[in-house]
């Protein structure tokens, strides 16, 4: 697959076997992007189900693009780590493989270790896609810093790297300034955690989206993802739930229909000194 599909199929805290419904569920209904890791504890599982909706003839390798992840916990053995995934996913390339963290587990944040092993895994991640076991190659939880670094300090640069980054309505301000800084380089931006770990599902929901989820007769989960859509993100979402699945992947057509305004709005419900990150913070590793 050429282009990474704009609305993915998280696989976060579905381990072992309890991802394989959920995720046959998200392939029938139309999801072609799986987001897997080392430390999602379910590639295994993932290749055996991948393995069977290809015999069924459901699905062939190349419509899919399968992303999975280097863990923190192998940083010093980068390939060695990448081989296990793609005999895991039974697969013999991937779409997409991300350094997960920018630092090396179970070390304090300002070690030197950190950049050391991140320049280190960016030059092996770019000789595995030269030799064909990856298509593409990003970085996930980078800041601005750590992504120059990369830029200034390797071989292989940044130009068309991909980035994932945590964005929602509460935080957003990290990941559009990646975006804007390196737009000259190419840069494919995709969001996580749209959802801000089911903030927005509690009450009350932001005035701002129920009123664009009134206006456009959609949900506000829909108009969220259509917000991150609307800025140029592609967006990756978990769910069980197979009306969800389907309701999730029918945001795209909603993007188009948001005006500059309303955008705007779901923009400021968060402020600059108040912003609420949810997931782990980068901004503390050197
Ligand atoms: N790179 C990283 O460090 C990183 C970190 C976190 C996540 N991720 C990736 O991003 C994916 C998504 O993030 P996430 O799994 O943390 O959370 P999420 O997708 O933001 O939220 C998942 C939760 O939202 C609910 N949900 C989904 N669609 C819904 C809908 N339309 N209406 C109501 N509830 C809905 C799900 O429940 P139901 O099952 O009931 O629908 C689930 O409880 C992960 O699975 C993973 O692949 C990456």
């Amino acid at each position: 697959m050429e282009k990474i599909p704009e609305i993915g199929f998280g696989t976060f805290r579905l381990k072992r076997e309890s991802v394989k419904q959920p995720l046959r569920d998200a392939i029938g209904v139309g999801y072609r992007h799986i987001d897997t890791a080392g430390i999602y504890q379910n590639e295994t599982e993932i290749g055996q189900l991948l393995k069977e909706l290809y015999t069924e003839k459901t699905i062939t390798r190349s419509d899919i693009w399968i992303t999975s992840k280097l863990s923190p916990y192998d940083m010093e053995t980068p390939r060695a780590a990448l081989l296990k995934s793609l005999s895991s996913l039974q697969t013999d390339y991937l779409d997409l493989y991300l350094i997960h963290w920018p630092a090396v587990s179970r070390t304090p944040g300002n070690s030197p270790l950190h950049k050391k092993l991140r320049l280190e895994a960016w030059n092996v991640l770019n000789e595995a896609k030269q030799q064909g076991l990856l298509r593409n190659v990003g970085v996930s939880n980078f800041t601005p810093h750590h992504i120059q670094e990369l830029r200034d300090e390797t071989t292989y640069g940044i130009d068309g790297m991909h980035v994932q980054m945590e964005i929602h309505p509460w935080y957003w301000r990290d990941g559009f300034a990646i975006q804007n800084m390196f737009r000259e380089h190419g840069i494919v931006m995709t969001g996580y955690a749209l959802l801000a770990e089911g903030k927005l599902l509690g009450e009350p929901c932001p005035e701002a989206l129920i009123e664009i989820a009134s206006r456009t007769e959609v949900t506000s989960v829909q108009v969220v993802l259509a917000w991150a859509l609307f800025k140029g993100w592609n967006v990756l979402v978990k769910s069980e739930n197979p009306s969800h699945l389907v309701q999730n992947l029918g945001a795209g057509r909603v993007a188009a229909m948001l005006t500059p305004e309303e955008i705007a709005g779901i923009d400021t419900i968060s402020q600059k000194v108040k912003e609420l990150k949810e997931c782990w913070d980068p901004r503390a590793v050197t």
